[in-house]
């Protein structure tokens, strides 16, 4: 568990950001609660965040479907974020294609992508592969990460939460930012400019940066560059832009423009669904996350169970039982034990065993259906907490665009 209530702060005096992006699949379920939702809410304490509903992403993949579901899934994702526990007071909530700063800074990205690292990303052929009853092979598909690394970049964000799947675009993020600052981060006269700004180190601190330097850059000492990064950090008399420069120049490369960032692996929940198969809105077999509380205890009421226990007298074995999954999610050490010893001595049935758990969803259910409760009556709430959100978003893409242009000479208008 993270520590509440702490803003982290970047090198240059910023609170770090995060940013995450999901497709607009409609209303979630307690899969996406307990693995992506329950991270970005622990996430807004700590962090400035950016969430946001990738509708451009759901084209790369569904454009040929009828998209008047995206809007439609849209708000009611947002409303289940909401309903969730995600504050608009701490995190910017926003809709990725009314940012259109996001479209600019991808093409611009294009440019320097080479082809043939976009092949290599896993996702391309493995959902070709798996969506095989759909043309995937289109531009927006092929390029869909370097969308993603826009998304991401444009907000500097530290930090990027994502599931197993997205680790490799985070990591092309990485190679795209570097490229980019490799190729616009050295103007003319760049390691002149690097070598006045030593200077404002004072004398100690010059030498100290310069030691370090070679330190890293000819014997690949680590120890070094994290020292000269502690140095730079501790400095209070040179400007973000020169400290930005001596950033990179410790390393050889240029000025850091784009922010390499991080991925947070956010741990697929394991969570069955009322088949006892993983929860899943493509096996019909999810409790949604603001689901009807009689259709939730019936669902379970006739969920599989171990298939030892056919008659009330034969002993079971949690461990091959999903209820248990779900008892291991919902229930106190007290009543895990119960079940545990239940269950094995056949003490207990399986309706006594599912009753607790019941209880407990529809409870957590309760408070999140009263969360949701004045978004879903007043639809205009949640249009103006998205309207504040993409805001604020294009105000931040547009600086970090505005650095963008102005590095690769695109200001002559
Ligand atoms: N590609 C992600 C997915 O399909 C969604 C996404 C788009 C995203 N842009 C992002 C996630 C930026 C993190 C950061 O789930
Ligand atoms: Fe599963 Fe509980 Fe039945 Fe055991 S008693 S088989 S854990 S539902």
């Amino acid at each position: 568990m993270l520590q509440a209530g702490v803003i982290l702060i970047n090198r240059t005096g910023q609170p770090e950001r995060v940013v995450s992006g999901m497709r607009p699949t409609g209303r979630l379920h307690l899969g996406h609660y307990h693995g992506v939702l329950k991270n970005w809410i622990e996430l807004q304490y700590e962090y400035d965040c950016f969430f946001f509903v990738a509708d451009w992403h759901a084209l790369t993949t569904h454009y040929e479907d009828d998209l008047s579901i995206i809007g439609e899934s849209t708000w009611e994702m947002v409303i289940d974020w909401l309903a969730a526990g995600v504050e608009p007071g701490r995190a910017t909530l926003f809709i990725q294609s009314r940012v259109p700063e996001h479209a600019e800074l991808h093409v611009l990205l294009s440019m320097i992508t080479p082809l043939s690292w976009l092949e290599r990303v896993p996702s391309f052929k493995d959902q070709q592969e798996k969506l095989k009853e759909r043309d995937l092979a289109t531009h927006g598909f092929l390029g869909y990460p370097v969308l993603q690394s826009a998304d991401i970049l444009i907000y500097k964000a530290k930090r990027v939460p994502v599931g197993d799947d997205q680790v490799p675009h985070v990591e092309l993020t990485r190679e795209v930012a570097r490229r980019f600052n490799y190729l616009f981060g050295r103007d003319p006269g760049y390691v002149q400019k690097a070598e006045e700004a030593i200077k404002k180190l004072g004398k100690k601190g010059a030498k100290r940066y310069r030691e370090m330097q070679s330190a890293y850059l000819e014997r690949g000492d680590q120890e070094a560059l994290e020292k000269a990064r502690a140095l730079l950090e501790e400095n209070q008399n040179i400007a973000i832009m020169e400290k930005e420069r001596l950033f990179g120049y410790l390393e050889g490369g240029g000025r850091i423009i784009l922010e390499e960032p991080e991925a947070i692996l956010t741990h697929a929940s394991k969570l069955p669904g009322l088949d006892g198969e993983k929860m899943s809105k493509s096996y019909d077999n999810i409790i949604a996350l603001r689901d009807e509380p009689e259709r939730v205890a019936q669902g379970l009421r006739v969920m599989p169970t171990d298939p030892a226990r056919k008659r009330r007298h034969d002993p079971g074995d949690p461990e091959k039982c999903p209820v248990w999954a779900l008892h291991k999610v919902y229930s106190t050490d007290e009543t895990k034990q119960w079940v545990q010893e239940g269950c094995r001595s056949a003490d207990i049935g399986c309706v006594d065993c599912k009753q607790p758990l019941i209880e407990a969803i529809l409870a957590e259910q309760k408070l999140i259906q009263e969360r949701a409760a004045p978004y879903a009556e007043d639809p205009t709430l949640v249009r103006n907490i998205i309207a504040d959100g993409c805001e604020r978003a294009r105000e931040i893409a547009g600086e970090t665009l505005d650095e963008v242009r102005r590095s690769m000479g695109l200001e002559y208008y």
